[in-house]
């Protein structure tokens, strides 16, 4: 199976790339599911409903979030009635919403897609991801009660998604970090078959600070005092993701590889597709 995961979509330029990109991807690669984090697609805090609709319209088959799911407020209602679109599942109970979705291919193959959050360097503090995730895995098992899971880990820490990763290996067929808007090198297959990678970096302007206008975050760098509210960047985004390809018997990884479109990034293609 072809599973496709694109990092954090940052405001406009972000969006405007992957609406650009993603049914291209889907041509081309033909994946079987794809997965977007949208939590920073708001202006770089939150998520629309219009905005999650037209992910959706593109290509995205599931839209995973993170700290700033909630920034806009109104997704704290439309999350109930998009199934599609999931929050971390070690949200304290009583959060709207679901921290994991199950999508059925037009081939009848079952993948479940989960978010969860790290708890190191970053807020809000949610429950401990690690029994929150291994119950989860323990209700859907890989290649008994589904094809492929894919996890979208949003954390600060890449001490903490390591461990993570290792953690679910050989129960999962995707542990992929989020966040730090910053893709990371290290994509592998774990020794227990799951496809790891620490960050797919963003879907944004890398001529920033992790997606934002430089001028602001600089200046509070140095004067530790806030002028003026942070903006998205608006040059041309680097569509980062990684691409993995899952044994259809067991639900594991067979191959990964990054993804890098457009923007200033060098550019990665799939190459086994
Ligand atoms: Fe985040």
């Amino acid at each position: 199976m072809r599973l496709i995961f694109l990092g954090d979509v940052v405001g406009r330029s972000g969006r405007d790339a992957v609406y650009r990109e993603l049914p291209i991807m889907r041509q081309r690669y033909k994946p079987d599911v794809v997965v977007v984090n949208g939590e920073n697609a708001a202006h770089g805090f939150g998520i629309s409903l219009d905005m999650y609709q037209k992910l959706r319209e593109c290509g995205a088959d599931v839209v995973t979030l993170g700290n700033h799911a909630f920034d806009q407020r109104e997704a704290l209602v439309f999350i109930e009635r998009e199934s599609n679109l999931i929050r971390p599942s070690n949200w304290p109970r009583g959060c709207p919403g679901a921290g994991s979705c199950m999508v059925v291919t037009p081939s009848g193959q079952r993948v479940l897609v989960m978010n969860a959050m790290g708890r190191v360097m970053i807020e809000p503090v949610l429950d401990d991801p690690f029994p929150a995730l291994a119950h989860a895995l323990d209700q859907c098992q890989l290649g008994r009660d589904c094809d492929a899971i894919l996890i979208d880990f949003h954390g600060e820490a890449s001490s903490e998604k390591m461990a993570m990763g290792h953690f679910v290996d050989g129960r999962a067929s995707l542990l992929v970090g989020t966040h730090t808007h910053t893709p990371t090198a290290d994509h592998q297959i774990l020794p227990g078959g799951t496809a790891y990678m620490t960050d797919a970096g963003m879907c944004g302007d890398y001529d920033s600070v992790i997606g934002m206008d430089k001028a602001e975050p600089l200046q509070r760098f140095q004067r530790k005092l806030p002028v003026e509210k942070f903006k998205p960047a608006e040059g041309e985004a680097t569509v980062c993701g990684v691409a993995v390809e899952t044994d259809d018997k067991t639900g594991l990884a067979l191959k990964i590889a990054p993804i890098r479109i457009g923007g200033r990034l060098s550019q990665a293609d799939v190459g086994f597709w």
